[in-house]
């Protein structure tokens, strides 16, 4: 994946462990890398490696802690330079409406970017079934997170629940939510 979502888990841990745990994370992941290049295409193993070795490292859920990295993706995008794509919704189910169109965006600038995939059923005003697809295992509590993490840029509250999922090891995964809103 690209350096910038290494970079966003490095200052994840940063700011709730400081540096040492950060080094001791990096070293049991045996990543030699020190500073990420934000827009440097990875294998997605570094990226998975970190994740692990933070697991360990913090003895923490995995599933917690990819949600919890969903929320601080959120903040971390609009701090990086990203806001204007944040703030070209008013409302948080048109956000989500369009972010295969927000990725496609980005891919002009991430060339090698492996977009996940979003299809939106608005149920009412406010709910909404989503479906991710992607060809990457493993970050259904990532997506989880990142639809949590969404809530307070549009000042709602959102619970997320995963309602299916289809694995296959040729197509990729396919997860399904629902979403629910209510004012902040
Ligand atoms: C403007 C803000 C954002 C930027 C700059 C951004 C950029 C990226 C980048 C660089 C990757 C790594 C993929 C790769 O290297 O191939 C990624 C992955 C991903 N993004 Fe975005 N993203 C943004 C917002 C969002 C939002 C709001 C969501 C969903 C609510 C989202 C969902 C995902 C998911 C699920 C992945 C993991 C890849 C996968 O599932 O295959 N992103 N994004």
């Amino acid at each position: 994946m690209y350096g910038m979502v290494n970079k966003a888990m490095h200052k994840m841990v940063v700011d709730f462990h400081g540096e040492e745990t950060w080094v001791r994370i990096r070293e049991r992941a045996g990543c030699e890398i020190e500073d990420f290049v934000r827009m440097d295409a990875y294998p997605d193993a570094v990226t998975y490696g970190l994740v692990g070795a933070a697991v360990e490292e913090l003895n923490a859920d995995p599933a917690a802690l990819l949600r919890a990295f969903g929320v601080y993706w959120i903040s971390y995008a609009q701090e990086s330079g990203y806001r204007d794509f944040f703030q070209a919704c008013d409302s948080y189910i048109s956000f989500v409406q369009q972010l295969d169109a927000m990725h496609a965006r980005l891919q002009l600038a991430f060339r090698e970017l492996r977009a996940p995939q979003f299809a939106c059923t608005v149920l009412s005003p406010t709910s909404v079934r989503v479906v991710y697809r992607s060809q990457r295992h493993g970050l259904a509590p990532f997506v989880i997170g990142l639809f949590e993490g969404l809530g307070p840029v549009f000042s709602v509250k959102a619970a997320v629940e995963k309602t299916g999922e289809h694995i296959s090891e040729e197509t990729g995964v396919e997860i399904h939510y629902l979403v629910q809103l209510e004012p902040a």
